[in-house]
Formats: structure tokens, C-alpha cells, sequence
């Protein structure tokens, strides 16, 4: 068995080899070309060639992969092969939509899909392990990386981590197109101070346990083999050495068998957060906290050894992680057949394969949202109107392809103009309006995104004058989210509000395309725009896609897994909040009552709120208590409009009276239903008591028996409701 296989290897090697084990690193440099002679690259080649590295990140390609592990395999005296990781985010090479905008569409075989292809595309370039997905929960769009969560709620976030544990990893870890997944950051990075990424996180049990963690589980019981530390502090420690974190919760009440990767440096991190007092104090507390392989701090490498020797990590800690990442290598195949992800034929063939654009090109439609649609504004008319598309981003082939995605090359996304010209009998002109000037690096140098170029405003004005309709383009060029973007302002970034308003005063017949990582603050859009359409960075094909949802070839179901705010006071925004004891005001003039005095409570567009090319109805609310554990919901779901058509039917509850306190909903079950004009669904939901407990503060999982409320409906807004006592 592997785990004879894993005892019978640990008991020969020695301590060094062991922490070599435990040691990932870069190879961001051409490891084909002659060795480097000093420096950085020349060290980690000695390590590489003594044992001392059990894994590398950023080596890809088949050829560059073959070469680092040969040197494991031939080089080193127990030939362990290496594990290389990479960030396959939303794809390899070739991109799918962002994870938020895939979270849109409520689709969980379409997501688990999407991560298949992206595995195989992966597994053929050499990698074997991706440090997704990221399933942190967020509720403040200020944080650039929410693009790569699945949004705000818990229950979807969920169902959708584990979609894409299962997409990556297959049923089978050891066949050649699998990858082991990483669920991460561990834990609370979502729930940054203020949405400043890497900020100090500080959260109660209620929350941890009913919000943040909910997802790492789930992906523990997927069987996700890896986890990543977050860089922040939680509750006053830092994840990386946190042993709660790790050794209590993960490792101890999960049971999880697989290994925890730290962040890149977040070990030696611990020093500025004024937790460890130098690199070697920041292993030991890494080590006694459970974080099994040190990514990019050189501190097991360089201090594990003398710790062990101190008595300050025992060498039973040393070896269990060490179990865990061999573990990992033979459950990948990786002692059957080190090269097994270096088949260059298979490169060849697998990369850019039709297989792969068509599964991109389903997700990237399926996550499409349409926010707004007066006067049936969309679809366009196919033949015979004169249509101008502004803004630059209408025109860009790398900014589609979003954030977090190192593996792509600049320029490979279709563009909205490219898609539009595809329908040639409306006559279409171009113009950028407002330019978004790059510096021209790719991911992750580029930090100057600047939008304030107004050159082209009147160019844009004069094509929306002799327009018909107007499509624009605007919003955030892909770098202005991801990693270390947080943003304080939320609107339209740069000129494109004025642009925008600009055009508007010459032709208000616009339809509003938003490229965007996180939800934006457009209430000024929302009052004068007719249409709006949410389409994220949605990856190589976002051109085709949103094409054929603007001309009707593709009806919208998207549905935000994130709420709009109005404005960024509002933030952190979210459906599932908690009543205070004075919710709203029962006077007319009433003062002291939960509000601003300056802004509405309510969101510009709930969580849950996507709008259709049909429209559809729901009736007929039944509830059948069969017992404690077991709520049977069910309900009528008709298309009453003239298109065929996909709605998310949504079912929330309340617990209206609890030993701590409930959010005033809860998403708790939901199915995407195609329906043809006029068709009528029954659809049931069963709760069981894991949607209708909760985490007390005591950190027990309780169902308590009482009133609750049911709540159905298409968005967060839902439409119909109904009591029930368990
Ligand atoms: O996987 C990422 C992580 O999410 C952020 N820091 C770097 C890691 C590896 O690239």
C-alpha cells in the first residue's frame, strides 16, 4: 500500500533529506540554459542536486520540467521525484473566465468542468499540483482578490470548491491528466480590515465557523490534498504558525491526510508581523504549527536541521509532514513514473486543443450577468443597425484573460470587437473614448494601469451621435484586480464615469458591457443606462461570448455571487447579515434606527440577481416537515416569456429564533432549470439538518427545533415565503 510505500522511504532517509522534502522552490529563470555559476539559481541547483528540494514552483513546460526533475530522479541518492505547482487559476494557457465570474454561473458541472480542462491542459505542460482553488469567503469588493474567490456566500461558495477539487483532481490522482488541488488561504484572508489585502483579519467563532470554514471543509471531504497558509494574521497569530489552524482544526478534527504548503515567504513574513523574532524562530513556529513545506522562505532549508538538533521541533513532527508530502507523490504516480507530465507529443497536442477553447467558450457565456434590460434593449437587432462600440477595453486581447493567470500570453483573448465583427450585417464602428494605457508588462509586474487618457473622448462622441444603439466597453483593465489590488474607490476607474456620462448626453440608447475582478459602485450607470451586462474578464473566448449574448445566440441565466454596493460606505456589504434590535425604523421620522443618514441600506443589485432574455415566475410555495432533519421545500417555476431560457431558482432560510443569533437569510439550496416558453417545473429541495443547523459558539454543529422561515425566489430579493416550525 502507499502508506507501506511512505514508511519503508522515510525509515532511510536522513534528517536532511527529510527537511529537503519540505523545501519549495521558485524556478522563475530559463533552467534549460547553462547552470547559473553564483547567486540565487546556483544554490537552489546545489540544493536540488543534494535532496534538499522536494518541490518547485513556476517551472513549466514540458522540457523545462524534465530537466529539474531529472536532477532529482538521477542526481540525488534517493531519486525522489519533485511535486511542481503552479498557479492554474482559471486555466493554463488557455484561460476560463475568472473564478468570481464562473461562480456566476451557478453551474457546478460547468465549473467542474472548467477545471478538468484546465488540468489537462496543465498536466500536459509538465504541472501536477495547482494552488487553487481559492474558496476564501468575502464580503468587501475593496479586496482585488475577491476575482479569485466564488464571492460572498458560504453554502455556494461550497458546492463550487468542491466542483473544482473534483474537476482538478479527477477520480484518479494517478492518471497523467489529474492534478492534486490546493484549497486556499488558510484561513480568514477574505476577511481582510478594510479590504486591504494581507490586513489583519479579526473574527469570532460565529463566523469562523459558519462562514470562513465551511468551504476548507468541504474540500477536505472532496479529498483536496493540499492546503495553503494565508499570509494574515488571524486572531493575533499568523496562519502560517497557527497551530489551531493547522493542528487542531485541519489536521486534528478534519482528519486531513494531505499536506499544508505555506504562502510564497509567509514564513519569515511572521517577522514584520512581529510574531517570530528572526528566520529561524518563524520555522520553528511554522513547524510546530503544522505548515508541512516552506514556500520561498529558505527557512526549513536553512533552520529545521538546528531545530531539531535544539529539541525545538521533535522529529516526529518532521516526519509526519514529510509522510504527508510523499503521500501526495505517490498517490500522483509520481515513483511509478516521474515523467509521467513530460510527454511532449502530448504537450503538443493537448495545449490550445478545440476541446479545451469549446469548454472555455460554454463557461465564459454561463457566467455572464444581466444586471439591467429596459425596453428590451438587448438583444441587438442582427441586421440593419448602425452600432458604435466604445472604450478601449472593447478592444483589448489581454485584458479578458483577468487576473491570476501567468501561464497565458498576453494577446491571446478574442476582443469584443473581434466578436461583434463576427455579426456583419449591422454596420459597426469603433472608437476607445477613453484609453487604458498599460505598461506592457504581464502579470504580475504590471501595477501602472492608467485611464485617465482623454485624447480620444470626442472621436467617441462623434461615432455615438450617428449611432442607432451604443455598446461600451468599460471598467477594469485585468491588473486592476487580482493580488494586491485592493482599491479604495470603486467606480469606473479613470475617465471612463465621464466618458460615459459624455456619450450619454448624445445618445442614451447604451448598452453598459462591464469588464470588471469585484463588483463596482455604477449607480450613476444604473439610473440612466438601459442596459448593463456584467461580464467580468471572462478568459480567452470573453469576445465570442459576450458577442452571442449581446445578438441573443445566448440567453444570460448568470446570477452574482456577490453584492453590489452603492457606494464603498456601505462596504462590507452583504444578503446574509444579522437584524440589530433596531432594523429599520417604524416611525416616519424615526431617528435611532441601523442606517446612514447619508445612503440606503439596500444594495444596488443582491446577491443572487442575474436577469434572463425571458422572465419567469414563481408559485405555489409548499413546505412538508417530514422531521427534525429532513424539511421537504417545493415550488412552481414557469418561463412566461417568448424565449427559452435558464433561471438559478434560489431557496434561503431564516431560523427566527436561535441560542445565537441567525442572519435574516441564509442561502441554503438552489437548481439551474432550462425552460421552454412557457414551460412550468415543479422543483423540490430537500434540507437536511446540515442546512438547517448551525455552529453554536461553542464550535457545535446544532439543530434547533422552532420557527423558521422559507424564502424562494431569483435572486436574494426573493418573491415568495412561508413559516415553518421544526
Ligand atoms: O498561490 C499563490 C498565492 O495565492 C499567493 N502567493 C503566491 C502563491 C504562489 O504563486
Amino acid at each position: 500500500s502507499i502508506e507501506n510505500k511512505v514508511d519503508s522511504l522515510l525509515s532511510i532517509m536522513t534528517l536532511e533529506e527529510k527537511i529537503g522534502q519540505m523545501n519549495q522552490y521558485n524556478g522563475f529563470w530559463d533552467v534549460t540554459g547553462p547552470t547559473p555559476e553564483n547567486g540565487d539559481a546556483a544554490k537552489k541547483y546545489e540544493h536540488l542536486r543534494k535532496g534538499y528540494v522536494g518541490s518547485m514552483l513556476n517551472v513549466t513546460g514540458v522540457e523545462n520540467v524534465r530537466t529539474v526533475q531529472k536532477i532529482a530522479v538521477e542526481e540525488t541518492r534517493l531519486g525522489i521525484p519533485l511535486i511542481i505547482g503552479f498557479d492554474v487559476i482559471h486555466g493554463y494557457k488557455t484561460l476560463s473566465p475568472i473564478p468570481l465570474a464562473e461562480a456566476a454561473s451557478w453551474d457546478l458541472q460547468a465549473i467542474k468542468k472548467s477545471a478538468e480542462v484546465a488540468a489537462l491542459e496543465a498536466s500536459a505542460a509538465g504541472i501536477n499540483w495547482t494552488f487553487a482553488p481559492m474558496v476564501d469567503i468575502s464580503r468587501d469588493a475593496r479586496w482585488g482578490r475577491v476575482m479569485e474567490g466564488a464571492g460572498e456566500d458560504t453554502f455556494l461558495g461550497s458546492k463550487i470548491a468542491v466542483a473544482r477539487v473534483e474537476g482538478f483532481q479527477g477520480d484518479d490522482l494517478s492518471t497523467h491528466n489529474t492534478i492534486a488541488a490546493c484549497a486556499k488561504h488558510w484561513a480568514g484572508y477574505g476577511f481582510a480590515e478594510s479590504g486591504k489585502d494581507y490586513n489583519t483579519v479579526d473574527v469570532g467563532t460565529s463566523t469562523l465557523n459558519n462562514i470562513i470554514f465551511p468551504p476548507f471543509k468541504a474540500t477536505v471531504d472532496a479529498g483536496v490534498r493540499t492546503f495553503m497558509n494565508s499570509f494574515n494574521e488571524l486572531n493575533g497569530i499568523p496562519a502560517t504558525g497557527n497551530a489551531y489552524l493547522q493542528r487542531y482544526v485541519l489536521k486534528g478534527s478534519w482528519e486531513f491526510d494531505g499536506f499544508v504548503v505555506s504562502d510564497w515567504g509567509s514564513m519569515s513574513e511572521m517577522i514584520a508581523h512581529g510574531y517570530a523574532e528572526n528566520k529561524k524562530h518563524a520555522a520553528e513556529l511554522s513547524a510546530n504549527a503544522g505548515s508541512d513545506m516552506d514556500m520561498e522562505s529558505y527557512a526549513y532549508v536553512a533552520e529545521l536541521a538546528n531545530l531539531v538538533n535544539e529539541g525545538k521541533v521533535s522529529e516526529a513532527h518532521i516526519n509526519d509532514a514529510v509522510k504527508r508530502i510523499l503521500r501526495v507523490k505517490f498517490e500522483l504516480g509520481l515513483f511509478d513514473d516521474p515523467y509521467k507530465y513530460c510527454d511532449a507529443s502530448r504537450e503538443k497536442e493537448v495545449t490550445g486543443s478545440q476541446e479545451i477553447h469549446d469548454a472555455v467558450l460554454e463557461m465564459a457565456k454561463k457566467s455572464i450577468v444581466l444586471l439591467k434590460n429596459e425596453n428590451n434593449t438587448l438583444p441587438l437587432k442582427k441586421e440593419g443597425q448602425k452600432i458604435a462600440l466604445i472604450g478601449a477595453l472593447a478592444d483589448d486581447k489581454t485584458s479578458p484573460l483577468g487576473s491570476w493567470r501567468i501561464g497565458a500570453e498576453d494577446g491571446t483573448a478574442i476582443s469584443v470587437l473581434e466578436g461583434m465583427q463576427q455579426y456583419k450585417n449591422n454596420q459597426l464602428t469603433f472608437a476607445k473614448g477613453a484609453n487604458v494605457i498599460t505598461g506592457g508588462a504581464s502579470f504580475p509586474f504590471e501595477l501602472n494601469i492608467n485611464t485617465n487618457d482623454k485624447s480620444e473622448f470626442s472621436k467617441a462622441i462623434n461615432t455615438a451621435k450617428n449611432a442607432d444603439v451604443v455598446v461600451m466597453v468599460l471598467g477594469e483593465h485585468a491588473f486592476q484586480s487580482g493580488e494586491a489590488r485592493s482599491r479604495a474607490l470603486l467606480g469606473l476607474p479613470g475617465v471612463q464615469q465621464e466618458l460615459l456620462e459624455a456619450v450619454y448626453a448624445v445618445n442614451k440608447n447604451i448598452v453598459l458591457v462591464l469588464n470588471n475582478g469585484r463588483p463596482l459602485t455604477i449607480p450613476w450607470a444604473d439610473a440612466h443606462i438601459p442596459a448593463i451586462v456584467e461580464a467580468w474578464h471572462l478568459g480567452t473566448q470573453s469576445g465570442n461570448a459576450i458577442a452571442q449574448v449581446l445578438y441573443g445566440d445566448y440567453n444570460p441565466s448568470g446570477k452574482l455571487p456577490m453584492t453590489f454596493p452603492r457606494s464603498v460606505g456601505q462596504l462590507p456589504i452583504y444578503y446574509n447579515f444579522k437584524n440589530t434590535g433596531r432594523p429599520s425604523a417604524n416611525e416616519p421620522n424615526s431617528v435611532f434606527w441601523s442606517h446612514y443618514t447619508d445612503e440606503s441600506n439596500t444594495p444596488l443589485y443582491p446577491f443572487g440577481h442575474g436577469l434572463s432574455y425571458t422572465t419567469f415566475q414563481y408559485s405555489n410555495l409548499h413546505v412538508n416537515v417530514v422531521n427534525t432533519n429532513t424539511v421537504e421545500v417545493s415550488f412552481s417555476l414557469k418561463n412566461t416569456g417568448s424565449a427559452k431560457g435558464k433561471e438559478v431558482a434560489q431557496l434561503y432560510i431564516r431560523d427566527l429564533f436561535a441560542s445565537v443569533t441567525r442572519p435574516v437569510k441564509e442561502l441554503k439550496g438552489f437548481e439551474l432549470v432550462a425552460l421552454e416558453s412557457g414551460e412550468t417545473k415543479q422543483i423540490t429541495i430537500t434540507l437536511t439538518e446540515d442546512e438547517l443547523g448551525f455552529y453554536n459558539n461553542t464550535g457545535e454543529f446544532v439543530v434547533e427545533p422552532g420557527d423558521f422561515m422559507v424564502f424562494v425566489g431569483g435572486s436574494s430579493n426573493t418573491v415568495l415565503e412561508k413559516k415553518f416550525k421544526l
